[in-house]
C-alpha cells in the first residue's frame, strides 16, 4: 500500500462496524426493511454517540435491497458492455436504505453523511484496483459518521463487480488506523461443524474455522459467512482485531463495539498470516487480495 495510514488527529483508532442486512431487512421481502430494528439500532448508536463521534465508519448490510435486487436485475457478475440500463438498480436501491437509516440518525442528532462506494473504488478483476477516500478522512475528522453499503463496483477488466458490504472495511486498510472491525449478523459467530460457536480464531486454527464457514441459508448474492469470514481476515491478517457476533438486539450489538472482550468469534492473529484468497474460494465471492498496489 502507498499511502500512509492515517491516524484520526482527535479520537484514536478507528472502529468499523457492519450490521448485517439480515437484521436490517426482511430477507424473506423483496425491499423491505426491518423498520424495528433499524429504530433500535439508531437509537443504540445514538446513545454512545459521544464515544463513537470521528472514530465510527457505519457499513449497512444489504440484505432485501440488495440480495433479491442484484437476482433480478442479473448483477451477479460483471461483463463488460452488458447490462448496462440495469447496473444503477442495486446503486438505487441500497441508497434507498441508507436515506432511510441517515435520516433516522439525524432526527436522533448523529451527523452522518451517505457515501456511495462505487464513487470511491475501482478494481481491476475484483481486486481494488484504485480508492478515494480524502471526503471520508475529512467527514470521520469533522466528527461526521460515514455510513457506506456494499455496491457495484466499475472494474477494469470485467465492466463491474459486486462489492459485497462485507468487503468495505478492505476499502480502508492500510489507510486509517483501525482498532477494529466488528460484524453484527443474526448468528452467535461462526459455528464448527457440531454447531457450537467458535470463541477464538487465531493463526493455528483460521482453516479450520473457514472450512465450517458456507453460504447463507437465505436468499444471497455474496456468499454469507464464507466470504463474510474471508473479508474480516484480510483485516485481521494485518493485525486488526475483529469480530463477528449477533447483533439481534441492537444495545449488545453496539455494546460488543466497544466492551474489551465481548462475545462472538475473535479473529486475531499475532503475526501476519497468508490470504485466505489461497485457500481458493471462487473470484467474486467476497475474499479480498489486499496487499497489491491500490493508489
Ligand atoms: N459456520 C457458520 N457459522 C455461522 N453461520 C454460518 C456458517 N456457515 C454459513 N452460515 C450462514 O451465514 C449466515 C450469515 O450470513 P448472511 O449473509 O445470511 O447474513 P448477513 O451478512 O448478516 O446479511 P447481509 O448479507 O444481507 O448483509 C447465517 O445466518 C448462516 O445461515
Ligand atoms: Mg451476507
Amino acid at each position: 500500500m502507498r499511502s500512509p495510514s492515517v491516524r484520526l488527529p482527535c479520537n484514536g483508532a478507528c472502529i468499523i462496524l457492519k450490521i448485517g442486512g439480515s437484521l436490517l431487512t426482511d430477507r424473506d421481502h423483496a425491499r423491505r426493511m426491518n423498520h424495528e430494528r433499524a429504530a433500535a439500532y439508531v437509537r443504540a448508536i445514538a446513545g454512545s454517540w459521544s464515544a463513537l463521534s470521528g472514530r465510527l465508519i457505519l457499513v449497512l448490510g444489504g440484505g432485501s435491497f440488495g440480495h433479491n435486487v442484484v437476482q433480478c436485475h442479473g448483477l451477479q457478475h460483471g461483463v463488460i458492455g452488458s447490462d448496462l440500463l440495469d447496473r444503477q438498480m442495486l446503486t438505487l436501491s441500497l441508497l434507498e436504505m441508507k436515506v432511510e437509516v441517515s435520516r433516522q440518525l439525524r432526527a436522533a442528532q448523529v451527523p452522518c453523511f451517505p457515501f456511495h462506494t462505487s464513487s470511491l473504488l475501482t478494481t481491476r478483476g475484483g481486486v481494488i484496483a484504485s480508492r478515494h477516500l480524502d471526503s471520508v478522512l475529512a467527514a470521520l475528522h469533522e466528527g461526521i459518521l460515514p455510513v457506506f453499503t456494499g455496491d457495484v463496483v466499475f472494474d477494469h477488466e470485467i465492466g463491474f463487480v459486486l462489492f459485497s458490504s462485507d468487503r468495505v472495511p478492505e476499502m480502508f486498510l492500510g489507510r486509517l488506523d483501525i482498532a477494529r472491525v466488528v460484524v453484527l449478523t443474526d448468528v452467535p459467530g461462526v459455528m464448527d461443524e457440531s454447531g457450537r460457536l467458535i470463541e477464538c480464531v487465531k493463526s493455528d486454527n483460521w482453516r479450520d474455522a473457514w472450512s465450517a464457514t458456507s453460504v447463507s441459508a437465505k436468499a444471497d448474492v455474496t456468499g454469507g459467512m464464507r466470504s463474510k469470514f474471508e473479508a474480516v481476515l484480510e483485516a485481521a491478517r494485518l493485525g486488526i482485531e475483529c469480530l463477528i457476533t449477533d447483533g439481534t438486539d441492537p444495545e449488545e450489538g453496539i455494546r460488543a463495539v466497544l466492551q474489551a472482550r465481548p462475545r462472538g468469534t475473535l479473529v486475531q492473529f499475532a503475526q501476519p498470516v497468508e490470504s485466505a484468497a489461497a485457500l481458493g474460494s471462487p473470484p467474486g465471492s467476497g475474499t479480498a487480495r489486499v496487499g497489491e498496489p491500490v493508489a
